[in-house]
């Protein structure tokens, strides 16, 4: 049985086959409308969760199929103090498939352990996520027309942001990717991602806190909201959280083709000035979402 908990439980074949198939489901939506009769999708989220949880359901619903679990572990029995691997078991009773949001980094993995059904990770903890990548793999590829041969910039929280972490991953096996890697300090990306796969495939990449002195370079900007939620002290949230608020006067040096992706939700790094800017490409994104995780429930059921 097949689980998706780290994007390189893909191999490049299987993740271009995913955002194929993403793309058919675009142009024809009608024609994967029963696809999914009679199958269950659970979401299980213990973390909060607005677009990866509305957008596996709608996913689910879209292609015929139908949905259950929970949007918080306070009403799930986690809070009673049962494990993930007896809710996953359980779980795997009820359901056909199972996405799952927990804030320990691993838990996913310790369900697919436990499993009887295709477990997929939609974020644990400051870890990974992914289905985001699959979504902005997606909107890279639709919005450049290529997945190869681009300066991207990812700026923000690099440290905590799970999203930059499975995307470099996925992005390291891209031929002609050069990294800008854009944080405050204590933010920078963790050493373990750096090591294993910047300098171990030896990858072209830069890193700075100067978002301005790079701007021009990028082709792809990744910006990222700070993570509150994993910082130890708020003091430290507060003193970081605004390190990076894109306005339309920060793109004045920005090429004219570049294409700014966030995975939302923003708070406000990227000032609503910037909406409007065809270069803004996050809800686009947010809608390619949908698509790519039908692709992927289809391909982890073997229905496509
Ligand atoms: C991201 C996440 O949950 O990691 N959101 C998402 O899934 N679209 C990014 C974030 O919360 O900042």
């Amino acid at each position: 049985m097949k689980h998706l908990i780290d994007i390189r439980d893909l191999t490049q074949a299987e993740i271009l086959e995913l955002l194929d198939l993403a793309d058919a489901i675009v142009a024809d939506p009608a024609a994967y409308r029963e696809v999914c009769r009679y199958k269950k999708l659970a979401t299980l989220f213990f973390e909060p969760s607005t677009r990866t949880r509305l957008s596996f359901e709608a996913a689910m619903y879209e292609l015929g199929g139908q949905v259950l679990g929970f949007s918080e572990a306070a009403s799930s029995s986690a809070a009673k103090g049962e494990s993930v691997a007896d809710t996953i078991r359980v779980v795997s009773c009820y359901a056909d498939i199972i996405a799952m949001r927990h804030p320990k980094e691993g838990a996913p993995l310790v369900g697919a352990m436990h499993a009887g059904v295709p477990i997929i990770n939609a974020g644990d903890g400051g870890h990974n996520h992914p289905t985001q990548t699959l979504t902005d793999l997606m909107t890279i590829r639709r919005e450049k027309g290529r997945l190869s041969d681009f300066t991207i910039g990812f700026c923000g929280d690099l440290k905590f942001g799970r999203t930059v972490h499975s995307l470099i991953a996925a992005l390291s096996r891209c031929a002609g990717v050069r990294f800008v890697l854009v944080s405050p300090e204590e933010l920078k990306l963790p050493s373990y991602i750096k090591k294993d796969i910047l300098l171990e495939q030896g990858l072209p990449y830069e890193q700075t806190t100067d978002l301005h002195a790079v701007m021009p370079e990028l082709d792809v900007l990744y910006m990222t909201r700070v993570q509150r939620e994993r910082f130890f002290n708020e003091e430290d949230y507060l003193r970081l959280k605004d390190s990076y608020i894109l306005t339309p006067e920060k793109l004045e040096n920005a090429k004219a083709a570049l294409s700014i992706l966030h995975p939302l939700p923003r708070v406000n790094e990227i000032d609503a000035a910037i909406d409007d800017d065809p270069r803004a490409c996050y809800f686009r994104q947010a809608r390619n979402g949908k698509f790519v995780r039908m692709a992927l429930i289809l391909k982890l059921l073997e229905l496509a």
